[in-house]
């Protein structure tokens, strides 16, 4: 059976980091698919692109030129896009909001689909996105939709960004936040929604741990 947990969610619901813990804990490999929409939104910066343009965005995203290496000091594995290491340029509100809009393109979708199914090796995977269980790997036996309130995101999304030095109001998170949901869950191509068999969490009052350890029971039942 195909060893693939997925974990879907919207923006700030802490997939991300519960994947990450999740796949060092079982020593499964990580998909972070938002990062290749981030990816593929940062190439699109750098090369002049614009972000309607879906013929040149769809080439852009198959013939993306990304390495993901582990970096010494780094557990983690950090993307190196056209030689360069660009792990934090693709963190930042502006590339966040230009891959929500080059999402929400089909020729985009489709052209990153082999790329995403090729992280699942028999050794196991996390697939940590919006539309893993229920389009890229809708047999994955094990199916998690995470979510938490839109204020609690924002909060969480604020402490993130003022960690790493970005200035920004929490109010504006907050509308972005909301903004990138509608834009997620109303678009017509892969909509950001639970799969008909996916455990639902909130996380709203969880810590991560809480979450950990209510995936790994449903991982292990
Ligand atoms: O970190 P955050 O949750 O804000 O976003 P992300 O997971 O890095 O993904 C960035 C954007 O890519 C999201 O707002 C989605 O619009 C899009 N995305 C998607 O459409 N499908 C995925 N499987 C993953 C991300």
């Amino acid at each position: 059976m195909l060893k693939v947990l997925t974990i879907d969610g919207p923006s700030g619901s802490g997939k991300g980091t519960v994947a990450k813990i999740l796949s060092q804990k079982l020593g499964w490999e990580l998909l972070d698919s938002g990062a290749l929409y981030r990816l593929v939104a940062f190439g699109a910066l750098k090369h002049g692109i614009e972000l309607d343009d879906v013929d040149k965005l769809a080439e852009l995203a198959l013939t993306l030129d990304v390495e993901f290496k582990l970096e010494e000091g780094n557990e983690l594995l950090v993307p190196v896009f056209e030689g360069e290491n660009v792990a934090s340029q693709i963190r930042t509100e502006k590339c966040g909001d230009a891959a929500s809009k080059v999402a929400a393109l089909t020729p985009v979708r489709d052209a990153l689909l082999d790329r995403q199914r090729a992280f699942a090796t028999e050794q196991g995977l996390i697939a940590d996105g919006r539309d893993m269980g229920t389009v890229v790997f809708p047999s994955a036996p094990v199916k998690v939709y995470l979510s938490a309130s839109a204020e609690e995101r924002a909060e969480r999304r604020y402490n993130q960004l003022k960690a790493s030095g970005e200035s920004v109001s929490i109010a504006a998170i907050l509308d972005e936040i909301k903004a990138r949901d509608d834009r997620d869950m109303n678009r017509s191509v892969a909509p950001l929604k639970p799969a008909n068999d996916a455990i639902e969490i909130d996380s709203t009052h969880l810590s991560i741990d809480e979450v950990v350890s209510q995936i790994s029971d449903a991982l292990s039942e």
